[in-house]
């Protein structure tokens, strides 16, 4: 595992950026991976700015793999990870919504959805690059602590410090899903590069626990010790707790 500290998070979003453009340009039909979240959104801002500004590569060829969804909102809802991802980055680089693809959280199909978007991520010969968050209690998408460290995509139960931490992004806590979509630690370790951004002083001790301390389940994102191919981007104050 690779970890560059860095000294903002503007550091962590110009760095991210500057990997994803290399892995699109290298390889203009790449399939990245997506986290939502508040982390990743300097980096999709990045991204979209040098992309407006002509000099980021095409997107025309990428395909892209959302890490998970929300379970009950109603479709389109502006906090669903589609319409998320769609908003602040995919739209904007040009991506056509047909190479968007998320966990299908309609009623009908939930039975079927984890085993129908691992098909559909085996079909498009996995992930190339990861982009991850971490959660303030160490989960990883929305595998909470106690996760197997080999799930695949499944319905899991957020805790209540998740709906509490997410509430920011509805109207209040009560607005929160409880039920999400999300890729399992296992269907993560199975992409071929890992890129955790972490920034903020809430990330310090979940960020040092999964870099630093025993592989568990009750640190869900310290299955990252377990790939060959990591790289952790953190700002000085998520860094804090590492040795
Ligand atoms: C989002 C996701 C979550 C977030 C995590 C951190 O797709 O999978 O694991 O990465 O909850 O969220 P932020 O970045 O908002 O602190």
């Amino acid at each position: 595992m690779e970890v560059v500290p860095l000294a903002t998070a503007d550091d962590v979003a110009a760095l991210a950026a500057d990997t994803i453009e290399a892995l699109v340009r290298q390889r203009p039909g790449a399939v990245l991976g997506l986290a939502t979240g508040s982390t990743p959104l300097p980096t999709y801002e990045e991204l979209v700015r040098r992309h407006r500004s002509g000099t980021g590569p095409s997107y025309d060829e990428v395909r892209c793999f959302t890490l998970d969804e929300y379970v009950g909102l109603p479709p389109g809802h502006p906090e669903s990870y589609r319409a998320t991802i769609a908003r602040e980055l995919t739209d904007p680089l040009g991506i056509a919504p047909e190479r968007v693809h998320g966990p299908d959280p309609s009623p009908d199909g939930l039975p079927t959805a984890g085993a129908r978007y691992e098909e559909e991520l085996a079909a498009a010969g996995g992930v190339d690059l990861q982009v991850l968050g971490i959660g303030s209690d160490g989960h990883l998408a929305f595998n909470e602590p106690g996760s197997s460290l080999g799930s695949l995509t499944r319905i899991k139960t957020l805790t209540e410090e998740t709906r509490r931490d997410n509430a920011r992004f509805f109207g209040s806590v009560d607005e929160v899903p409880r039920h999400v979509l999300t890729q399992g630690l296992g269907t993560i370790l199975r992409a071929r590069h890992l890129l955790l951004l972490a920034t903020g002083a809430g990330k310090a001790a979940a960020l040092a626990a999964a870099v630093e301390g025993p592989l568990t389940a009750q640190c869900p994102a310290s299955v990252l010790q377990l790939h060959p191919h990591v790289t952790v981007l953190a700002d000085d104050a998520a860094a804090a707790g590492l040795a």
